[in-house]
C-alpha cells in the first residue's frame, strides 16, 4: 500500500500517572451526517461540535461541491444551507474522500437517486476498500455506475433518473451501507425498506427524525425493518454533537494500564449501539463510572471516570461486534496487558478497514512481545498481564488511524518504547491526540535516530 509522502514516527514511552480531564473531540460518524442531512435540507443548520478532523471535511468539501453553503461562524459552529432533497448539483469536480470510507459511502447514497454524475475516490487506503457492497444495492434505485475492477474507486456514479423505492434486506453488518440505502430512498418516490440483522450504529434513523423525515422503525424475522417515506422534505435544525466514545477509547485505555492513574472523559457519546467496548471493559474488571448521563440532540451522553484496574482476559461475544467495531483493535492491545487469553470472534469486517486490522494488531503485537492467534475473523491474544508487555519495536500503521493509536497507548505501558512508523492519519479522526495525551501525563516525541 502506498505510504504517505512524508513518513512521521512518533514514540510512547512508559510513563507516570495520566491524570486530569480529556476533552475528546466530536463523535465522527454523527459529523459526517449533520453536514450531508444538512446539506439535504431546506433552510440554515448549525452544527456545535463538529469533528474538525480530515474525514468531516472532506465529506465537508465534497456536499460543499454537490451545491451546499457550508462556513464556521465566530463561535465555532458549523452552518450548512442545504439545497433540499433532489437539489445536489452535479458537481463540476472528482469528489475526493481522502481515507474516509464513511464520506464515501454516505455521499454515494444521497447521490444515488438524483439525475446528476458525480466521481469518487480516495487516498491509497480507500481505493482499496470494498464499495461493491453499496453500489449493488443502490443500483436497485436506478443508479448506474463505472469502478474499477472489484468494484474499488475511483468510480463514476449516475443517479437514477427516475427513482423507484426498494424493499432490501442488507447482509453486510455496516451502518455505512444501511445509511447509504437510507439516503438514496430520501428521493425515491413511494417508501423504501432497508432490513438489517445486525444491530448497526443508528445515528442516520435518529438524525433523520429530527429533520422530520417520514421514518419508521421495526422488528422483523430477518431484522430491524426501516422505512423512510420518499421525495421526503427535511427541514433544518440544530445539531449538538456529542464526544467521541471511539476516540475517547485511546485516553481510556491508557488510564486503565498505566499505574496510578485516573482520568475523566465528560460528555461522551453513549448511545447503546456505540458502548460494546465499555461492556466488554467491565467483564474484564476496568474500573469505569458513568456519571451525569444526559441527552442531546436525539443522543444519550455521560462523564467516563476511569481508574487504573487489573484486567483479565474475556471471549468478546460476535453479537456484540457491531457495537464496537472500531474498539478491536485498542482491545486487543488491553488485552496484552490483562491476565489470561482474550478470544475476539465474528470480526470479518475488521480486513476491509482503513486497513486490515486483524493481520495489523497481530503483527504490531507480536513485535512487543505477545502471542497472538490470527483467526480468518478474528484474534485469540494471550494476556501478559499489567506489567508484562515488553515493547521494543516499531510499528507498521498502514495509513490506518486507529492502529497508530493503539500501539501508542501500548507504549505507554510497556517495558520498553512503542514507536509507530506515521502519525499522520491521525488527523482523520482525532486531530489533537498527541496534545490531549501529553496534558494527561503521556511520553509522547519523536523517536531519536
Ligand atoms: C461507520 C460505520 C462503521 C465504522 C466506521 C463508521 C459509520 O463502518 O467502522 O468507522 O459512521 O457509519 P461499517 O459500516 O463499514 O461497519
Amino acid at each position: 500500500m502506498q505510504a504517505p509522502e512524508i513518513m512521521r514516527p512518533l514514540e510512547a514511552r512508559r510513563s507516570g500517572p495520566l491524570k486530569g480531564t480529556a476533552e475528546v473531540p466530536g463523535d465522527k460518524s454523527i459529523s459526517h451526517r449533520a453536514l450531508i442531512l444538512g446539506a439535504l435540507a431546506v433552510g440554515r443548520t448549525n452544527i456545535v461540535g463538529l469533528l474538525e478532523a480530515d474525514d468531516v471535511l472532506k465529506t465537508a468539501d465534497a456536499v460543499r461541491k454537490l451545491g451546499a453553503a457550508i462556513a464556521k461562524d465566530d463561535n465555532g459552529a458549523w452552518c450548512v444551507h442545504g439545497v433540499g432533497v433532489g437539489g445536489f448539483v452535479e458537481p463540476k469536480d472528482i469528489l475526493d474522500f481522502g481515507n474516509s470510507g464513511t464520506g464515501a459511502r454516505l455521499v454515494m447514497g444521497a447521490v444515488a437517486t438524483t439525475p446528476i454524475t458525480a466521481l469518487f475516490t480516495g487516498d491509497a487506503s480507500l481505493r482499496k476498500r470494498p464499495m461493491q457492497r453499496v453500489l449493488d444495492p443502490l443500483a436497485r434505485f436506478g443508479a448506474t455506475f463505472r469502478a474499477r475492477e472489484g468494484g474499488l474507486l475511483p468510480l463514476a456514479l449516475t443517479g437514477a433518473t427516475r427513482a423507484i423505492s426498494v424493499d432490501q434486506v442488507v447482509e453486510v453488518p455496516s451502518a455505512q451501507v444501511k445509511s447509504a440505502l437510507l439516503l438514496a430512498a430520501l428521493n425515491a418516490p413511494g417508501c423504501s425498506r432497508v432490513v438489517q440483522d445486525a444491530r448497526t450504529r443508528d445515528h442516520t434513523e435518529r438524525m433523520l427524525k429530527a429533520f422530520g423525515a417520514n421514518i419508521t422503525i421495526e422488528q422483523t424475522d430477518r431484522g430491524e425493518a426501516i422505512s423512510v417515506q420518499g421525495e421526503a422534505e427535511l427541514r433544518a435544525t440544530d445539531i449538538s454533537i456529542l464526544r467521541d466514545p471511539s476516540s475517547a477509547a485511546f485516553p481510556l485505555a491508557a488510564a486503565l494500564i498505566v499505574p496510578g492513574s485516573e482520568i475523566t472523559l465528560p460528555n461522551v457519546l453513549l448511545n447503546p449501539r456505540r458502548t460494546g467496548l465499555l461492556e466488554t471493559l467491565r467483564e474484564m474488571g476496568a474500573a469505569i463510572e458513568i456519571a451525569n448521563r444526559r441527552e442531546s440532540s436525539g443522543e444519550e451522553s455521560g462523564d467516563l471516570v476511569v481508574r487504573i484496574s487489573a484486567l483479565k482476559g474475556v471471549d468478546v461475544p460476535a453479537e456484540r461486534a457491531a457495537s464496537m467495531i472500531d474498539e478491536y483493535p485498542i482491545l486487543a492491545v488491553l488485552a496484552a496487558f490483562a491476565e489470561g487469553r482474550t478470544t475476539m470472534r465474528g470480526v470479518a469486517e475488521l480486513r476491509v478497514k482503513e486497513s486490515d486490522r486483524i493481520a495489523g494488531v497481530a503483527r504490531g503485537l507480536e513485535a512487543i512481545g505477545v502471542t497472538v492467534e490470527e483467526l480468518p475473523d478474528g484474534l485469540i491474544v494471550e494476556g501478559r498481564g499489567g506489567d508484562g508487555v515488553k515493547g521494543g519495536a516499531t510499528i507498521a500503521t498502514h495509513m490506518d488511524h486507529r492502529l497508530a493509536m493503539s500501539f501508542l497507548v501500548a507504549g505507554l505501558a510497556a517495558r520498553d518504547p512503542v514507536a509507530i512508523d506515521d502519525w499522520t492519519m491521525m488527523r482523520t479522526s482525532f486531530p489533537g491526540f498527541r496534545t490531549l495525551m501529553r496534558a494527561i501525563g503521556a511520553d509522547l516525541r519523536r523517536p531519536d535516530r
